[in-house]
C-alpha cells in the first residue's frame, strides 16, 4: 500500500512539478558556463529509471543520481560507472550500436559551481534536445520540453549547488501520432542532446528578450519590444542604442514589456551588403547586446521584394547535416563550412528543411549576405485535430521566432511540408500562420505543399496531349500548370515540391496505361516546355524538385541512380523554371545525400536518400555543376 501511495504522490508531483518554460533567449554577451563535453548516459528502452513494472512513476529513479557501494545495498544503475556520449551530439552516430535506437536514454552531467550569488538567477539553456527532455539538477526536476529543434532553458536558481552539482536529462527520441513530427518522416531520427548546453547566470531582473527589425509600414523606423522578466520587470527603465545610430528609453509596463520605435539606420542590409548594426538594451540590472541587419522582405504580384527590389531566392534545401562527413551539424563552424558550399554554387538563398536548424545558422547568414527559410516539423501526415500537436506546434514557432526575430536573412517562417490537404489540415495551417503573424508581422508566411492529385491531372493531361499528337509541335498553353492550395490565401508566397522527373513517371504510368520508363522519357520532353506559376498570381517558390542519383554512377540519360540522369532532371526542371515568371524562388532537393530509415535500397541507397547534388561526404555529382551556372546566370 505504502509503495502505492509513494507511486501516486511522485504522479501528482510531475503533472504538477513542471514548470512553465523561461529564461534568457539572447546569450550573446551573457556569463555563460559550458557544459558541453562527456556525459554519461543509460539507454532505457523500458523506462527503468522513471517507471516500476506496471509503468507507474517511481519515486526513486535515475535522476536522484544515487551512489551507493554496490556490495551492501541493491541499486542497478550507476552513473559513474556508466559510458559516456559527447554533447552536442546524437547517440546514433557516436555508438555503432545506437545508429537506429529510438527511445529513452538517460543522460548526466557532474559540475562543479563555485560560487553562487544571491543576487543571480540561474538557467541551463538547451540549444536542442530531440525530441522529448525532463531536467533534473541536485535530484529534483526543474522542466520539461518537448520539440527536438528549438531552444529552451529550465531555471536552476532553487536547485544549484555551491560545490558538486548533478546535472540529468532524461531524453525521448521517439514521436508519436501527436509529436512533431509525427511517426513518418524522410530523415534520420538522430536522438539526444544534439545542440550546446549553458549554464546562464542572470541578475535578478533580466532582459529575457528583444526584437528589432525594420517597421513594413514605414522602413525609416525601426520597431519592435523588449520583455523584462524578475521582480523589478515592472516600469523598469530601459534604454536601446543602434551603434552610430539612434538612442531611445522606454518604461515597461507592469508585465515588464515595451514597444521600441526609433530611427533606423540609413545602410540596410542585403545579401550584396549584408551590413550589421550593434544594438544594445541597457536596463539599470544589466546591459546585452547583439549584431542586426535591417531590411524589408515583402511581395508584390509574383514578385518577392527585399528593401523594394525584386529578388529572385537561389538556393536549395538542407537537413541540419555536417557538409563533408555524415552526422548532425551544431557548431558556428559547421554552419559557416555549409553557407560556405551555398556561396560556392552561386546562392544567396538556403531552405532550412525541415526543422529549425541551430541558432548559429542565422547568425552566419547574417554574416555572409544568404537569405533563409525556416520551418517547423509539421511534415506529412499528423493529428490534424489534436490540441496537443497544435499547441506544440504553436510553441516551436514561437521558440524559433524568439530565437530569430532579429535576423536580417530569416525571411520565410514556414508552416508545414507536404501535408495531406484536408479540412482538419487546413484549419490547423492556418492557425499556424495566423500565430506567426502574430508574433511576427514583419516575413513572409508558407508551407510547402505537395503535388495534389489537381498537379497530377494537370499532367496527365499534358502527357495524355503529348502522347496523342505524336510529337509535333503543341501550342505553349497547353504546357502551362498552374499550383493553388486551399489555404494560399492565408500565405505570402505558395511554395511547391515537385518531383515530375522522379516520382511521377511510377505515379501516372497505371493512370495513363503507358509503361513507367516510356512515360519517363515523354515527361523529361515535357518538362522543359513547361511553366508554373500560382493561380493565386502569388510569388510560386518552387521548394523542392530532383532526382536521385548514387556519387559515380554514370549512364544514359535516363538511366535511373546515375549522375547523369539527376543531371538531365536539373537541366529540364531549371528550364521550366526560366519559363516560368511567376516562380520567384527555387530551392531543389537537396544539398547532400543524408540518412533516412526510408531508403533501404541496397548497392545503392543502403539508407541514405541521395537526391544530394553533394554525397554524404560532400563531393560533387554532376547536377552541382549544372545548377550552379544557372544561378550564375540569373
Ligand atoms: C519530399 C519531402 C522530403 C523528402 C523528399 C524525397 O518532398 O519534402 O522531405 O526527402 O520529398 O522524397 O526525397
Amino acid at each position: 500500500m505504502l509503495r502505492f501511495l509513494l507511486a501516486a504522490c511522485a504522479t501528482m508531483m510531475a503533472l504538477i512539478a513542471t514548470p512553465a518554460l523561461a529564461g534568457p533567449v539572447l546569450l550573446e554577451g551573457r556569463k555563460t558556463t559550458s557544459l558541453d563535453g562527456p556525459w554519461d548516459y543509460i539507454v532505457d528502452p523500458q523506462d527503468v529509471g522513471g517507471s516500476n513494472i506496471n509503468g507507474v512513476p517511481t519515486p526513486r529513479g535515475y535522476w536522484l543520481d544515487e551512489q551507493v557501494d554496490h556490495t551492501d545495498r541493491l541499486l542497478e544503475y550507476d552513473f559513474t560507472a556508466a559510458p559516456k556520449l559527447q554533447v552536442p551530439g546524437p547517440w546514433n552516430t557516436q555508438v555503432p550500436e545506437l545508429l537506429f535506437y529510438e527511445g529513452i536514454i538517460w543522460h548526466r552531467r557532474v559540475f562543479e559551481q563555485d560560487t553562487i550569488d544571491p543576487e543571480s538567477r540561474y538557467f541551463v539553456h538547451f540549444g536542442g534536445v530531440n525530441l522529448r527532455a525532463t531536467v533534473y539538477l541536485n535530484g529534483k526536476e526543474a522542466g520539461s520540453h518537448e520539440g527536438g529543434f528549438t531552444p529552451f532553458s529550465v531555471e536552476v536558481t532553487e536547485q544549484l549547488a555551491e560545490g558538486r552539482n548533478s546535472l540529468v536529462v532524461k531524453v525521448d527520441s521517439r514521436s508519436t501520432t501527436t509529436s512533431l513530427p509525427g511517426l513518418r518522416y524522410d530523415w534520420w531520427n538522430y536522438g539526444g542532446i544534439t545542440r550546446e548546453v549553458r549554464l546562464v547566470e542572470t541578475p535578478a531582473t533580466y532582459v529575457e528578450n528583444f526584437r528589432l527589425q525594420l517597421d513594413p509600414a514605414d522602413p525609416r523606423y525601426a520597431t519592435g519590444w523588449v520583455q523584462v522578466d524578475g521582480p523589478g520587470a515592472a516600469d523598469a527603465q530601459v534604454s536601446v542604442a543602434i551603434e552610430g545610430g539612434r538612442k531611445k528609453s522606454v518604461t515597461t509596463d507592469a508585465d515588464g514589456y515595451a514597444e521600441l520605435r526609433l530611427r533606423a539606420p540609413r545602410k540596410l542590409w542585403s545579401p550584396e551588403q549584408p551590413t550589421l548594426h550593434r544594438v544594445s538594451i541597457t536596463s539599470e540590472y544589466e546591459s546585452v547586446s547583439e549584431s542586426i541587419g535591417f531590411r524589408t522582405v515583402a511581395v508584390e504580384g509574383n514578385r518577392i521584394l527585399l528593401n523594394g527590389e525584386p529578388i529572385f531566392l537561389k538556393g536549395i534545401s538542407a537537413h541540419e547535416m555536417l557538409i563533408s562527413s555524415e552526422g548532425r551539424a551544431s557548431s558556428e563552424a559547421d554552419a559557416r563550412a555549409t553557407l560556405e558550399r551555398i556561396k560556392q554554387i552561386n546562392g544567396n538563398y538556403m531552405r532550412l528543411a525541415h526543422y529549425p536548424h541551430n541558432r548559429h545558422m542565422a547568425r552566419v547568414a547574417d554574416e555572409l549576405g544568404i537569405l533563409l527559410w525556416e520551418e517547423i516539423p509539421v511534415y506529412w501526415a499528423v493529428d490534424f485535430a489534436s490540441e496537443k500537436a497544435l499547441s506544440n506546434a504553436k510553441q516551436q514557432l514561437s521558440e524559433l521566432i524568439a530565437r530569430d526575430g532579429n535576423r536580417a536573412s530569416v525571411i520565410v517562417w514556414s508552416v508545414a511540408n507536404e501535408t495531406p490537404i484536408g479540412d482538419a489540415r487546413n484549419a490547423f495551417l492556418r492557425n499556424l500562420a495566423a500565430h506567426v503573424r502574430s508574433e511576427d508581422p514583419t516575413r513572409l508566411v508558407s508551407a510547402a505543399a505537395i503535388s495534389t492529385r489537381e498537379s497530377l491531372e494537370t499532367y496527365a493531361r499534358i502527357v495524355g496531349a503529348v502522347l496523342q499528337n505524336k510529337g509535333d509541335q503543341l501550342p505553349p498553353e497547353i504546357f502551362a500548370a498552374e499550383i493553388s492550395d486551399p489555404v494560399e490565401d492565408a500565405f505570402d508566397i505558395l511554395s511547391y515540391n515537385q518531383y515530375l522527373g522522379w516520382y511521377d513517371a511510377a505515379l501516372l504510368a497505371p493512370l495513363l496505361g503507358v509503361d513507367e520508363p516510356t512515360l519517363r522519357k515523354v515527361i523529361m520532353g515535357i518538362i522543359p516546355n513547361m511553366s508554373l506559376k500560382a493561380s493565386s498570381g502569388q510569388p510560386l517558390v518552387l521548394s523542392e524538385f530532383g532526382a536521385g542519383a548514387l556519387r559515380g554512377r554514370r549512364g544514359e540519360t535516363f538511366d535511373l541512380w546515375t549522375e547523369d540522369y539527376q543531371a538531365a532532371v536539373y537541366t529540364a526542371q531549371l528550364q521550366l523554371v526560366a519559363n516560368s515568371p511567376g516562380v520567384a524562388g527555387i530551392s531543389p532537393w537537396m544539398l547532400k545525400d543524408m540518412r533516412s530509415p526510408r531508403r533501404p535500397l541496397s548497392g545503392i541507397q543502403d539508407y541514405y536518400n541521395r537526391k544530394g547534388i553533394f554525397d554524404e561526404n560532400g563531393e560533387p555529382k554532376l547536377a552541382a555543376e549544372v545548377l550552379s551556372e544557372f544561378f550564375a546566370e540569373r
